[in-house]
């Protein structure tokens, strides 16, 4: 597939265009997912994350500070601060007339892919719509599992887990500002 591609090279005056190979885009990108899942792999009940852990919070912001993050168009909503700062927001929606503030906005993953230079490190941050579009795509998979079972309506793709090394699992307490135990796992591609 190839795609349009504007933003190479560099020095590209406006009237041109260049056509790129999307898998070479593809495989210079290297596409990490940040999500939190509850032991059932609950993520969200109407329109909101189902707990409110101040530690993943800092850990998010740690991952994707001056990184692009893609994320769908329900999850900019649910957001408390719109747009993340320091972060170049990318919302994907389908409304050809959606318009809003402080985040571009993309018809499909791909168009979104397309918008990054050669050798970006974008984070999807979800939500359960998005992460099944690019789990084929993602290198690193940054997961906090929550240790509880949650109400939810929204759930984390089944993952073949069987094809991700567990490269880091680091175990977090509770304390008196994040009532649940947490594990926050690093999990990389094998292939
Ligand atoms: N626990 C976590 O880590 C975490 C992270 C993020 C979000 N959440 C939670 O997850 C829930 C939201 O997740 P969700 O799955 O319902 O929605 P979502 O993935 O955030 O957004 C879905 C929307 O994104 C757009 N979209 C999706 N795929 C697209 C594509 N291929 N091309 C163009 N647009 C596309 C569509 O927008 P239009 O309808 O505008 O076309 C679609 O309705 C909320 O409860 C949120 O709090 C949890």
């Amino acid at each position: 597939m190839e795609v349009f591609y504007p933003g190479y090279p560099v020095n590209a005056t406006k009237k041109e265009t260049y056509v790129c190979d999307y898998s070479e885009l593809l495989s210079s990108q290297n596409i990490s997912i940040v999500a939190a899942v509850g032991n059932r792999g609950e993520m969200g009940k109407q329109g909101r994350i189902p707990w409110h852990l101040p530690k993943d919070l800092h850990r998010f912001k740690a991952l994707t500070i001056g990184h692009p993050i893609i994320m769908g168009r329900k999850t900019w909503e649910s957001l408390p601060t719109k747009p993340l700062p320091e972060r170049r927001n990318m919302v994907l929606t389908r409304q050809e007339h959606w318009a809003v503030v402080g985040a571009e906005l993309f018809a499909s993953p791909a168009e979104a892919l397309a918008a990054l230079p050669f050798h970006a490190e974008p984070f999807v941050i979800g939500g359960a719509a998005v992460f099944q579009e690019f789990l084929p795509l993602a290198k690193t998979i940054y997961l906090t599992r929550v240790l509880h079972d949650f109400e939810a309506d929204t759930f984390f793709p089944a993952v073949k887990w069987e094809e991700w090394n567990l490269v880091e699992d680091e175990w977090v307490s509770k304390d008196e500002k994040n009532g649940y135990d947490c594990k926050f796992q690093k999990w990389e591609k094998k292939y």
